[in-house]
């Protein structure tokens, strides 16, 4: 599969989202509506990304009794997402409900689990009862996610290298990507497109260096050519 590049629509308006899809190339095929874009103006969000015939990446990460996840799966299905996120740990039957109406939807999306906030610590695990360490808490859960049914992981490009080899069919969606040299923002764990492709991401996520660019469409392109350039 050609690694995909997902753009992040972080913006708070259908306003907004419209003036960014007018300063990007058409070449761009995926698009990413998260929490605080689907929330403030709901699932019509996602019409203009349907006329202009892009993929969709909702990225709500459910996280709820089995049966509210999988009715939330269907509806977004039945809205013509393509890809989601769900939280790993909902747990098995969260997991496998959610696996199981995507697959019973007339138009599967695939799915995808966060296994750790990247905002948490060890501090918060303590918090939260929790007596693995980082690192093991991920492997366990995207063991569970996987074994569940669901198609793939969200992942720091940093760990796609074993979660591929553990992995090999599984999709790895990789936020936290940076052109070399540029501004890394808040994310402090951030990698090249062609890194993240060696590693074996799937799907990249990039939002604010191409939404806050001078120049988006450049900037999308030299994502496009670094992908392109991964060995
Ligand atoms: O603007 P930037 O390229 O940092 O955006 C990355 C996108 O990926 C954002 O929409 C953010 O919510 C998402 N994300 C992330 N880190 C994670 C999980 C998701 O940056 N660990």
């Amino acid at each position: 599969m050609n690694p995909a590049l997902i753009v992040a629509l972080d913006v708070p308006s259908a306003k907004e989202m419209e003036e960014a899809l007018e300063r990007l190339p058409d070449r761009i095929e995926w698009y990413k509506v998260g929490l605080e874009l689907f929330c403030a103006v709901g699932p019509d969000i996602l019409t203009p990304l349907k006329k202009r015939n892009k993929k969709i990446f909702m990225d709500l990460k459910l996280h709820d009794i089995p049966r509210t996840v999988a009715n939330a799966v269907k509806t977004a299905a039945s809205h013509g997402v393509n890809l989601m996120t769900v939280h790993a740990i909902g747990g098995r039957a969260m997991l496998e409900a959610a696996a199981g109406a995507a697959r019973e939807s007339a138009n599967p999306p695939k799915l995808v689990a966060v296994t750790t906030l990247t905002s948490l610590n060890e501090e918060d695990f303590r918090d939260l009862g929790i007596s693995r360490t980082l690192s093991d808490q991920a492997a366990a859960l995207g063991e569970l996610a996987i074994s569940s049914g669901i198609d793939g992981l969200v992942t720091s490009a940093h760990e796609a290298g074993v979660l591929r080899k553990k992995f090999p069919d599984a999709l790895l969606v990789t936020p936290g990507i940076r052109m070399p040299g540029g501004d890394t923002g808040d994310q402090k764990r951030v990698a090249t497109p062609s890194f993240a492709v060696q590693q074996g991401a799937t799907h990249l996520v990039v939002g604010r260096p191409i939404l806050r660019a001078e120049d988006p469409a450049a900037v999308a392109e030299a994502i496009f050519a670094d992908i392109k350039s991964a060995p």
